[in-house]
């Protein structure tokens, strides 16, 4: 029975047609014209504008809500949830979705016009795509995270059993192959953090990742707070860290989610185990050789190192 649902489940995810742009996967819910038209290069950027960028599920939600608490943004208010701007809407279809459409359609009105500075910005965009030079010209600055590819992938599957009654989901044997062949939404993951792990203070660009956070998330609060100049002391810093903990924000969940309801099965298992090495309950012993010859020693040769196990 299980085997059959895993079947139908990869049967439905083979149809999902994806189309590619300067190297990178964009799904269905993709507008194929804005994004083949460089839509983002008419974004009006901002003096003030703060970015946190990272390939989905790397930690990029919860990097939103620590900013969230570093310093007062304008935010976009839905149903008591304060949201981020979704720089990826400006590329939607907004006609694609019933269930995003009003949010996307909001996102775009508002976005642009009516929240006031400084905007908390957030993109799983792929460097090609994102309007890097444009955003330079008025000293935007951009924290980009980014976090082991075993415990992404893993995140990856158990996000999309659920997003959107689980439009990307599939088995996980496919979703192994899926991340090393780079067919996935924002795929390929390799290029993808490779790009933008080139970039740094000469670009406004922050390299924080998750193993970090999980690590010394203080010591992450200050220097994020050193790269925005924001003042914080030490009794700040460690209240922030506390409210931004997987448990303190696991009672909280309408602040951060921001997707509207329905568009995940279960939004209160939006923070699934947040830990470092959670892949090792996901791999088998093949699927994590697999990792380590196709995308660890690739990193390796670009001078990456991630953190796979917890210290
Ligand atoms: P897991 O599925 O491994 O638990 P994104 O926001 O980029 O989609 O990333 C989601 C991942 O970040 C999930 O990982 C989620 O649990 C984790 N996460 C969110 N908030 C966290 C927190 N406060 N502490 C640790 N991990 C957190």
């Amino acid at each position: 029975m299980a085997e059959h649902s895993e079947q139908a489940r990869d049967a439905r995810w083979s149809t999902v047609q994806y189309f590619e742009h300067k190297g990178f996967n964009f799904s269905p819910h993709f507008d194929k014209q804005k994004v083949e038209n460089d839509a983002l290069s008419t974004f009006q950027w901002r003096n003030g504008d703060v970015v946190v960028s990272g390939f989905p599920k790397s930690g990029t939600t919860w990097l939103c809500y620590l900013l969230r608490n570093m310093a007062d943004f304008g935010i976009i208010y839905s149903g008591g949830r304060s949201e981020a701007l979704i720089l990826d809407w400006f590329l939607m279809d907004t006609h694609i979705r019933t269930d995003l459409r009003g949010q996307v359609t909001r996102q775009l009105q508002e976005g642009q016009l009516e929240i006031v500075s400084p905007r908390l910005i957030k993109t799983h965009l792929a460097l090609p795509i994102f309007p890097l030079e444009q955003a330079k010209t008025k000293s935007v600055k951009v924290i980009h995270i980014s976090r082991n590819p075993k415990d992404v992938a893993a995140s990856s599957y158990h996000f999309y059993q659920s997003l959107f009654g689980g439009f990307y989901a599939s088995s996980w044997e496919k979703t192994v192959d899926t991340f090393l062949s780079g067919r996935m939404l924002y795929g390929p993951w390799l290029q993808h953090v490779v790009q933008w792990k080139k970039l740094g203070p000469k670009d406004n660009v922050l390299q924080v990742t998750y193993e970090e956070m999980k690590t010394d998330l203080p010591l992450v609060i200050h220097k994020i707070g050193q790269f925005l100049s924001i003042q914080l002391s030490n009794d700040v810093v460690n209240k922030i860290a506390l409210a931004c903990s997987a448990d303190e924000m696991k009672k909280c969940v309408h602040k951060y989610f921001i997707m509207d309801k329905g568009v995940l099965d279960d939004e209160s298992k939006f923070i699934r185990k947040g830990v470092i090495g959670d892949w090792k309950n996901q791999f088998l012993v093949a699927q994590s050789e697999r990792f380590d010859e196709e995308i660890e020693r690739n990193l390796q040769e670009n001078g990456i190192k991630f953190q796979y196990e917890p210290l």
